[in-house]
């Protein structure tokens, strides 16, 4: 039988994702930009069976409903591209807390993909996993890369992440609990382009905010990269917030927490704020003051678990098999 492990790290967007112009093959509506974590690795085996049935465990035990649905439906667009037939097992292991309010849906869809395409003898180049990872997960796309990666709007061949040129960043991750998340990141992220009044600007805009964060980024402005990051995050959360019926991720607690790290930059330490689609918010900083914004945010009281992270690794295939070995 044919196996391989994979291990992937969770990103977070600097420039963020959020709304797609093709939802069959997962193709964004605009490019975005994230730095890959060196914290909490998802690792995966895909083992190819005999067995009739496709089988998913996560964290040791069985998965159903929605999340086992997503990976046997990948399995299956695998299978379709390596004309196989063969059933998987896959058991998939999330590092670091649950909950930690990282994404584990791009780690989780990075590490399957590469997994997937060791075990049934697909492609193994960055742009080709990262390609397929994207239709499992979009933010996926990104955690193919290490460090710092722009994933590209465009068609099915050219949509796919690539490394950037950027100075050393940290994050520090400050997790807030705002109770069970009331919609799913995919169906904001649809009602949000359906409904919100604002979609259209933020598309238009985050063109533009993408090209000059490539542009920051390649001088190594990393005062104007942190300003980006910002304004990218309040941007998404406000037209994500005007759909109808609208959705407010952000509890008081994370919009204190903003202004926490605003009251940072004007004590001297640079750092800036972004959060995703919960309540949890992450502090961007450079890598000397990680220890510092950490300490500051622990001190507010506002949040829960506090994590300090770096630029972390691309996907590793860590054992493979040959097919037919
Ligand atoms: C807010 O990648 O989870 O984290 O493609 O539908 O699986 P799907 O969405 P997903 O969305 C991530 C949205 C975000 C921003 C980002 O990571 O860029």
């Amino acid at each position: 039988m044919t196996a391989a492990t994979a291990r992937a790290y969770p990103n977070i967007a600097l420039v963020k994702y959020w709304g797609k112009q093709d939802a069959a093959l997962n193709l964004p509506a605009t490019g975005s930009l994230s730095l890959t974590l060196d914290v909490f690795p998802t690792t995966t085996t895909v083992e190819l069976v005999d067995g009739p049935e496709d089988a998913f465990s996560l964290n040791g035990a069985v998965a159903t409903g929605t999340p086992a649905a997503r990976v046997f439906a990948f399995l299956d667009l695998v299978r379709e591209r390596a004309g196989s037939t063969a059933r998987a097992r896959v058991e998939s292991v999330n590092a670091g807390p649950t909950g930690a309010g990282l994404a584990s849906s791009a780690s989780g869809f990075a590490a399957l993909a590469a997994a997937a395409s060791a075990a049934y003898g697909l492609p193994l180049d960055t742009a080709s996993l990262s390609r397929l990872a994207r239709r499992g997960s979009g933010s996926a796309a990104r955690s193919i890369l290490p460090g710092v990666s722009v994933w590209h709007a465009g068609d099915d061949a050219s949509s796919y992440a690539e490394p950037v040129e950027a100075p050393e960043l940290a994050m520090v991750v400050a997790t807030v609990d705002g109770g069970p998340k009331a919609v799913s990141s995919r169906e904001a992220m649809n009602r949000t382009a359906a409904t919100s009044p604002y979609y259209d600007g933020w598309v238009t805009s985050t063109r533009e905010t993408l090209d000059e964060m490539l542009a920051a980024a390649r001088r190594g402005d990393y005062t104007r990269m942190g300003e980006l990051t910002e304004l990218s995050a309040l941007r998404m959360h406000a037209s994500i917030q005007a759909c109808d019926p609208p959705v407010r991720y952000l509890v008081p607690a994370s919009v204190a927490l903003f202004d926490r790290v605003a009251a940072l930059r004007a004590e001297g330490v640079e750092a800036y704020a972004t959060a995703d689609a919960g309540p949890n918010v992450v502090a961007l900083c450079r890598p000397a003051d990680r220890e510092a914004v950490a300490a500051a945010l622990r001190d507010s009281g506002l949040a829960g678990e506090v994590t300090v992270a770096g630029s972390g690794p691309g996907v590793e295939v860590s054992q493979a098999e040959p097919a037919g070995a």
